[in-house]
């Protein structure tokens, strides 16, 4: 069957019309997003914070030891991620967020206080890291609830701003690399060329370097103050993104590439497409309609180059790898920049701006 009526006969049509009304829907709510979330990041986090204190405790009390395998931590650290105000201007609704207020925040370094029914590996006192359910948020608040699951201990040897920088990040990075390309950290693989967009970014510096150590030739863009930074994080190549090269995604050396990890928004297929080794695949970490539908055609037509939408599941013991990693000195946090909790209306700014050089770590 040709692949225009196969595609036509298929489900995905009536799926595409479910999903433009819902991004209609979405686009018409946005200035309410915007407005509700903002009075809990824009430099009220604080006092969010606080009242949440309260309630936490009164729960605690009343049964937060029955809730199951959670730990309830007092937070030392924070960072924020583009996912934290693409919540805000309404870009994830109507799946984010559920209800208000709404305390944004993923990324959290802290220490545990309390520990939930059927908790096994961390008790009071215990230092942690870990990933704030998105649906519950509360990532900017002094305390938080956050399952056993996707927790992680952070040994005296790291700090916890620089691991407060690696949940969301990191996890997206190590997926991209690990389970989608298939490259073995040990370095025992084929070697691969790939190319990494946006590698002063948040998740863009931890790709370089895991890339890095599974023995790759990487391939990377940022713009031309990062470039030595860039290279110091482990790159064999450099460009300059707003270069005529740069924008074309092409090598120096003229390599195609196995894999692109693509931390930069935008981008249409042509780009990729010249420079793709014949099984080449893209991982695209902000899927848009765009490239959803380039996956689809891909998939359909059997096309041997692929874009592969990646959607972070993050799992507690990827997160522990991580943070050994980081202990071991093969992998570090580049720090934006460190702005104390009552200053979280300048770090969500600074994010937005989209020019951050690692990550933006929030203190408590
Ligand atoms: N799928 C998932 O689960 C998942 C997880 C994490 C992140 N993400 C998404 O991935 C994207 C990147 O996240 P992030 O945390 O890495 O963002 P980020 O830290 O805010 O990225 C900022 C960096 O990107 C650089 N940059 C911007 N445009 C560029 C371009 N065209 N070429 C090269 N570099 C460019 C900037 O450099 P200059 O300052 O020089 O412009 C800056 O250093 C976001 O859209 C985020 O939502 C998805």
């Amino acid at each position: 069957m040709p692949p225009l009526v196969f595609f036509l006969s298929s489900p995905y049509p009536l799926a595409c019309f479910f999903v433009f009304l819902l991004l209609s829907a979405s686009f018409a709510l946005q200035p309410t997003l915007h407005t509700q979330i903002l009075n809990c990041a824009n430099g009220k986090a604080h006092a969010c914070g606080s009242i949440r204190k309260l309630w936490w405790r009164t729960f605690c009390l009343k049964g937060f030891l029955e809730l199951g395998p959670c730990c309830f931590d007092k937070l030392e650290a924070a960072s924020l991620n583009p996912f934290d105000w693409k919540i805000q201007k309404g870009m994830l609704w109507p799946l984010l967020p559920r209800k208000f207020p709404y305390i944004p925040g993923t990324d959290i370094s802290g220490e545990v206080m309390e520990v939930g029914k059927g908790v096994r590996k961390f008790k009071p006192g215990d230092k942690v890291v870990a990933v704030v359910n998105p649906f519950s948020g509360g990532g900017l608040a002094e305390f938080a609830v956050v399952k056993e699951n996707i927790t992680a201990s952070r040994p005296s040897e790291t700090s916890a701003s620089e691991c407060a920088g690696l949940p969301v990040a990191g996890l997206t990075a190590l997926e991209a690399i690990t389970k989608t390309i298939g490259i073995k950290l040990d370095g025992s693989g084929e070697r691969k060329n790939i190319l990494i967009t946006a590698a002063s970014g948040g998740v863009g510096h931890y790709a370089v370097q895991l890339a890095k150590l599974g023995n790759t030739h990487v391939t990377a863009t940022c713009g031309a103050r990062n470039i030595e930074l860039v290279k110091s994080l482990g790159a064999d190549e450099v460009i300059d993104y707003k270069t005529p090269d740069g924008a074309a995604l092409k090598s120096p050396s003229g390599k195609k590439y196995d894999a692109v990890i693509h931390c930069a928004v935008g981008f249409p297929w042509s780009t990729f497409e010249p420079n793709l080794a014949l099984n080449g695949k893209v991982v695209d970490i902000t899927p848009s309609s765009a490239s959803m539908l380039t996956f689809a055609l891909k998939k359909l037509t059997f096309s041997k180059k692929q874009l592969v939408p990646l959607f972070l599941f993050p799992k507690g013991k990827d997160l522990q790898y991580l943070i050994d990693l980081v202990k071991e000195g093969k992998l570090k946090t580049v720090v934006d920049s460190k702005y104390p909790i009552t200053m979280a209306e300048d770090a969500w700014g600074k994010s937005i701006d989209g020019h951050a050089t690692g990550k933006i770590i929030i203190e408590f």
